[in-house]
Parts: structure tokens; sequence; C-alpha cells
């Protein structure tokens, strides 16, 4: 069995820091969201890697190597334009050949790993298995229509009428028949290969097509909101431990995580928390459910619930909540007079002042 991982896409919910950065690879809980979807790969005993790549396969390359760290084989395989999730199939044939895969979508997070749904598969071997959860909001995903008895009957992607509230997790089993199907489809409105209507056709040709629906934590990480909570969840369970220095004015209460040669000084920090390598805390107060990333200054401000890029900095900044924060980012205070706000913001970027 091998599995196909797709980190292409222009990732535009996330910009601006997409600009400059694949989707995939945006730090939760100081790591590269991408990485977890290869560990859980890995740990369903699953060693041959393809990653689909576009526009930002450089920065993926070079964030993944050739997969030795985290026990697998990786092949890239470039895709010149975000042309759908049936065409990153269509153009990896030849690394699939005739295996069974597994197709994992970069940006989704799913706490728990795969390896029973794998096991599963294996077992029976249906043309596809497709993953489903509950959302609020089914018309941002594609859509499963079940029958009486729990069977799937239709998909539909992004639909303007839902006709229910489950959505098409980022994870998709397939055997070879996949094949067919993805060279039998046409281009959908947004100009996609859609994988949910590769999926549909198989249905319509009888083949075997499952569904299994998980209750248990999912999010496709392509906005910031499901970015924080994504990150929220993780600080949940990380083990509290410090590498760096934490000097004796200082307080750290809960979940923290102090990495190695960062320092924390007259400053209160609350976990879940991770205060990254090289980062220095001074005079300040670092809140719950924050990811602050290596090379990082945050002095004489206050920041909760929030994600810092490396090497940005805060200073003299009270108060900053919900925010994803880029790399070598500075954020101070204006001067006093005039009092005004002073601002410059990459393409995309979102600001909210309160004043
Ligand atoms: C893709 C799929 C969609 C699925 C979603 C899960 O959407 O097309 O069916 O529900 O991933 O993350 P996209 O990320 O292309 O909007």
């Amino acid at each position: 069995m091998k599995a196909l991982v797709l980190s292409g896409g222009a990732g535009t919910r996330l910009r601006p820091i997409t600009h400059t950065s694949a989707k995939q690879l945006v730090p939760v809980a100081n790591k590269p969201v991408l990485f977890y979807g290869l560990e859980a790969i890995a740990e369903a005993g699953i060693t041959e890697v393809g990653i689909v790549v576009g526009d930002t396969a450089d920065e993926i390359r070079e964030a993944v190597g050739d997969g030795s760290r985290f026990g697998v084989e990786i092949t890239y395989i470039a895709q010149h334009a975000p042309l759908g999730l049936a065409h990153a199939v269509l153009i990896s044939r030849e690394f699939l050949g005739e295996d069974d895969f597994v197709m994992y979508l970069g940006d989704n997070f799913i706490v728990g790993g795969i390896t029973g749904l794998v096991d599963g598969f294996r077992a029976s071997r249906p043309a596809a298995q497709i993953l489903l959860t509950q959302v609020p909001n089914p018309t941002a995903f594609g859509v499963a229509e079940l029958d009486d008895s729990g069977r799937v009957v239709a998909l539909e992607e992004k639909p303007k009428v839902p006709k229910s509230d489950l959505a098409l997790v980022g994870v998709y089993l397939f055997t070879a028949a996949v094949h067919e199907a993805v060279r039998a489809i046409e281009p959908s409105w947004r100009g996609e290969l859609e994988i949910t209507h590769a999926i549909q056709w198989l249905m319509d040709k009888n083949h075997d097509v499952s569904s299994t629906t998980i209750s248990g934590y999912w999010k496709d990480t392509g906005n910031v909101t499901d970015m924080l909570e994504v990150n929220r969840a993780v600080l949940e369970s990380i083990e509290p431990c410090t590498q760096g220095s934490v000097d004796e004015a200082s307080e750290i209460i809960g979940r923290v995580r102090v990495e190695e040669g960062a320092q924390v000084v007259r400053s209160r920090i609350v976990g879940p928390a991770i205060i990254g390598a090289g980062s220095v805390i001074s005079d300040a107060y670092v809140g719950p459910y924050t990811s602050v990333s290596e090379g990082c200054r945050i002095e004489d401000s206050e920041i909760e619930y929030s994600i810092v890029l490396r090497d940005s900095s805060i200073t003299g900044v009270r108060r900053v909540e919900a925010s994803l924060i880029g790399r070598g980012v500075e954020v101070t205070p204006a001067p006093r007079h005039p009092a005004a706000h002073r601002l410059v913001l990459g393409d995309h970027s979102k600001v909210q002042i309160s004043s």
C-alpha cells in the first residue's frame, strides 16, 4: 500500500501567510501541519509516499527532504497547476502503479491517526473508502447523501443546498479502480477534476464504495480560525518541559514547553503554550493556547490564543488575541503623537484594530 499526499494548492484563505509560505507548512504547536499527516502515514505502516507539489514545491522539499526522518521514502510529483484532487491522482499514475493507496490532503488534521482506518481497508478492499464527519457548514465541503441503511448513495462537491451535514474528510482509500474513474470525469464548474466526482463515478458503475463516519477531531486547516483551533487542540496534550531558562521573577503555570535556548524573563506564562527555541519572552504575559515559534521576541506585551511564526517580535502591545502572525513580523506601539495607527501590511493582510 502507498500514500499520496497532496501539498499543492494556493492557500488563498490563509493569505497573506501563504504568499510566502505553503499552507501545509504553517506550524501547529511549532510543527508543520503536513508533518502530522506524514507521521500518521508512517505509523500505519506505509513507507512509499508520493507528495504532489505545486508552486511551493521547493519549500515543501526543503522541509520534508527524502522522508527518512519520518521513516518513509518520498517521491515528489509536480502538478503544474492546481487542477483538482482527481487530477493529482491522474498525474501520479506511474508512482501508484496497481497498488492500493491512501490519499491524504496535506492541510487536513486528524487526531488519532489513520492506522485503524488503513487496517480496515486492507481487510475489505472496497474500490473506495471515504471518511465522513458532521460539520456545521457543509456548503464548504464535499457532502455525502446516505440512504436509510447508512450507505452512501450520492456525493456532491460544495453543494448550494446540502443533502446532509456529513462532509468528506480529506483522507481517502482507493484500489487501482480509481484510475479509470479519474480518466472518465470532466472538470467541475470550478475548473477542477474533483475526487468527489471520481468516487460518484465508481458508485454509478456499481463499484463498492464504503464510508466510515468519524466523530473524533478533524479540521481542514485552510483558514485562520481552524488553524488556531487545531493549535489549541494539539497544545492540550503537550508534555510540559523547560529546556530553556526561566528566571526567578517569572511564573509558569500549567502545560508549558520552553524549548532550547528560549529565555523567560520577568514574565507569566499560562499554558498550554510553547515558547520556541531561542525566543525571548520578557516583561510579558503569554496566555493559553499560544505557540511562539523559534527566534521570536515578546517584550512588555500580552498575547493569548495565537500562533507567532519564527523571527517575529511583539513589543509594548496589549493585548493580542486570536491572531496568526507571520515570519519576521514586527508589532510595536505607534508614537504618541499624532495618535494614529501606522500600518505596513502585505497584500491580503487582515487587521482588526481595537481602540
Ligand atoms: C477538498 C474536497 C472536499 C473535501 C475537503 C476536505 O476541498 O474537494 O470534498 O470535503 O477537501 O478538506 P478543497 O480543499 O479543495 O476546497
